[in-house]
């Protein structure tokens, strides 16, 4: 008696699979045509235009430095970035203001907290990897960015490879151009993050 009634059911399995198969792939497909059509109109969902000031610690800014040198290749000068093979080698651990505008005094929407290495004997070249901490009611959240910033360079484009809060998730590209340098202890950089996955 149990097993008579048990086996309409049996029959249903294969439908229930199939439907959770379809369900399944309907998804997936519904994820790729949105990353299609997102990278297909190369127009981003979100953009943000800043400026990140750099302060090196040289002895002499102790009441404003925002980065530091904490490695430095066995010829190197303490404290002060070495112009020997273009810096290569040095690291630099940094909490950088990012600014609305050009001035250092303008109003500030939150951090960029990381560090840059010098990593071309030739050319100035970096990499950077760094966490963007926006801070502001428009904008609540983290950008994370990696990748590799050549200074010579008028414009490089570095990954935005997640983000978390107001940024949830997100990926976009943020494109980086050289505002100012100021002897070895200070560069302003103008950053357009571009963002093309928003949640
Ligand atoms: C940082 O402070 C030093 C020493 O007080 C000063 O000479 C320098 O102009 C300041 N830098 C900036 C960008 O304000
Ligand atoms: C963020 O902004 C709020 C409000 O201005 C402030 O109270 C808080 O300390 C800030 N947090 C950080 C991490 O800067
Ligand atoms: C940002 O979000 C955090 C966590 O939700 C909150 O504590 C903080 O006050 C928010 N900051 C601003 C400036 O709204």
């Amino acid at each position: 008696m149990e097993a008579k009634r048990g086996s309409p059911l049996l029959l249903l399995l294969p439908l229930v699979s199939m439907t959770i198969i379809f369900f399944i792939h309907g998804c997936s497909a519904m994820g790729e045509e949105k990353m299609l059509v997102g990278h297909g109109r190369r127009k981003p969902c979100k953009t943000i235009v800043f400026y990140l000031h750099d302060l090196l610690y040289d002895e002499t800014n102790i009441k404003n430095f925002t980065s530091v040198i904490v490695a430095t290749p066995s010829w190197d000068v303490k404290n002060k970035l070495s112009l020997k093979f273009f810096g290569f080698g040095e690291m630099v651990v940094f909490n950088d203001p990012l600014t609305v505008g050009r001035s250092l005094g303008s109003r500030e929407l939150g951090r960029a907290e990381g560090f840059y290495f010098y990593d071309n004997k030739k050319i100035f070249s970096l990499w950077f990897g760094m966490t963007l901490t926006l801070n502001t009611t428009k904008y609540n959240g983290t950008i994370s960015l990696a990748g590799a910033n050549h200074l010579m360079e008028k414009t490089r484009d570095m990954p935005v490879i997640g983000g978390t809060g107001d940024f949830f998730m997100t990926r976009g590209i943020a494109t980086i151009i050289t505002d100012e340098v100021q002897n070895s202890n200070y560069f302003r950089i103008r950053v357009d993050v571009k963002l093309y996955e928003c949640y």
